[in-house]
């Protein structure tokens, strides 16, 4: 962000187009997929017909093809890809080779999603020419020969495709993007071949990957930050009365007391995985800090006191951080999911727990919330199928705020209802989905919301009035700032192919 500023001020043309382009990477990485466009879009304009500025051009469009994928528009993806060929049409180094071949294969990915396999065949032919003329890399092999197996599964031979993939899991089992396209293609293989049960089975292994990558991240970033397990393992004071006190202090006193202010920074840290986890669904990014406030003004309306609010407000907000190892392709999917990809779906219970118990010694109630808030009080949830008071009073709370907060907003499979018919409906589930008790004490809130407070205010204002998550700031920030940028075309009109 500072970069991108200093070269503004600057008028730094070349220093803020390369600065922008590290940016597009990044809101890739983060799965800001709608972002990496919008950044997108300036890099590409500024950067004109700048030669020295041909591979972060390239790169950008790459970024782009591949994020346009994830959201479905398959078109864009391949103009994407189209654009950034055409401006490494010479590359000139091994790195914007290789760079040609990872734009080729999200070409290919793309005309595949619409069935354009002719198309799709073309560009692996000149994926082969470009391998075939690189010093033996085998990365650039690997690429290669997972786009033949994606052509192979589009032509109807399933079979030989899906042969060639698990071939080729042992090689790229050591270079871990390689590894998820592979899993990913193989999932697709089996999916079109109607093989719900290893489609499942390989969903599985995939997830698990993607849970130690995010858990390896993470203890890598607390670890840069100084934040070690030392301060929370047994024998030293319990952390978790620690973590939900640190809740109750004034925000500048949180830096008093050396491991409370630590644990304080990793719950954030696990609060931004959790959001990241939920942007794919709701776009605000705010979900799950609805789900946390409603949540601990249901417990107060039950009778708890401060510290169980507090913390339950806490491990609200990581319900759903499990999500991360849900593929992108199942949680935007419109439609009706098929048997494996709900089981998919459901898994996000116990991946969240895992993750937070890798992550973690203490949270208990962070995990509790995650494993169980998709139980049913009369039974019939899921992961376990526990019922009545088997199910910890904290899920119960949870599944019940998270309900409700849901179906008052959009979401890829359906429209947004109203408080009122929300509220119908989880009235409807009491007894059957939720404890009747929480179900009484949700309403009383919801009627104390709207009668103490202004009643034209919408009850998200309510709920939370500020953003309060520093990732979701910084995401406002750098969309302003990339606001102040000019965009590519004339008299602010919006390109057709951006839309
Ligand atoms: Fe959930
Ligand atoms: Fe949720």
């Amino acid at each position: 962000m500072e970069a991108i500023r200093i070269a503004r001020d600057q008028s730094d043309n070349i220093g803020l187009t390369a600065s922008l382009g590290n940016l597009t990477s990044l809101l890739r990485a983060l799965g800001l997929y709608r972002e990496t466009f919008s950044v997108g879009v300036r890099v590409i304009g500024l950067a004109g017909d700048n030669q020295l500025l041909r591979g972060v051009v390239a790169q950008t469009y790459c970024h782009m093809s591949a994020s346009a994928y994830v959201l479905m528009r398959f078109q864009q993806g391949i103009e994407c890809g189209r654009l950034a060929s055409e401006a490494l049409t010479a590359p000139g180094s091994m790195t914007e080779v290789i760079n040609l071949m990872a734009i080729l294969g999200n070409t290919i990915k793309n005309h595949l999603a619409l069935a354009q396999t002719k198309e799709a065949r073309s560009c692996l032919v000149l994926m082969r020419r470009l391998s075939a003329a690189m010093p033996a890399n085998s990365r650039a092999a690997l690429n290669v020969s997972l786009a033949e197996a994606m052509c192979e599964v589009a032509d109807g031979s399933t079979a030989v495709g899906i042969t060639r993939l698990l071939g080729l899991l042992d090689q790229t089992r050591g270079v871990p993007g390689l590894y998820i396209d592979n899993m990913e293609q193989l999932i697709r293989a089996y999916n079109a071949s109607g093989n719900f049960s290893a489609m499942a089975r390989y969903t599985s292994d995939l997830a698990e990957q993607i849970i130690q990558s995010h858990a390896c991240n993470t203890q890598d970033s607390l670890h840069e930050l100084g934040i070690h397990e030392e301060t929370l393992r047994p024998g030293q004071p319990d952390a978790y009365p620690l973590a939900r006190a640190v809740a109750l202090l004034p925000s500048d006193m949180r830096g008093l007391n050396e491991p409370v202010a630590q644990i304080s920074v990793r719950h954030t840290h696990f609060e931004n995985l959790a959001v990241i986890a939920e942007l794919r669904e709701d776009d605000s990014g705010l979900h799950i800090y609805r789900v946390g406030r409603l949540s601990a003004l249901i417990a107060a309306e039950l009778g708890h006191g401060d510290l169980f609010c507090a913390a339950l407000e806490r491990a609200a907000r990581l319900h759903d951080i499990g999500k991360l190892a849900i593929r992108d392709q199942v949680i935007t999917k419109p439609g009706k999911l098929n048997s494996a990809e709900f089981e998919h779906v459901a898994r996000h219970t116990i991946y969240g727990h895992r993750l937070l118990s890798l992550l973690t010694d203490d949270g208990e109630m962070a995990r509790e919330v995650a494993l169980c808030h998709h139980e049913y009080w009369g039974g019939g949830g899921y992961p376990r199928k526990l019922v009545g008071i088997a199910i910890p009073e904290s899920a119960r709370i949870v599944a019940v705020a998270d309900c409700f907060e849901s179906l008052c907003h959009v979401r890829p499979y359906r429209k947004e209802w109203t408080v009122e018919e929300s509220l119908a409906e989880i009235r409807s589930l009491s007894g059957a989905a939720f404890e009747p008790r929480i179900v009484r004490s949700l309403e009383a809130v919801v009627t104390k919301l709207r009668t103490e407070t202004n009643a034209s205010t919408p009850l998200d204002q309510l709920l939370v009035p500020d953003i309060p998550s520093s990732m979701l700031r910084a995401r406002g920030e750098v969309l302003a700032l990339i606001d102040t940028l000019p965009l590519p075309w004339q008299n602010n009109e919006q390109s057709p192919m951006f839309i």
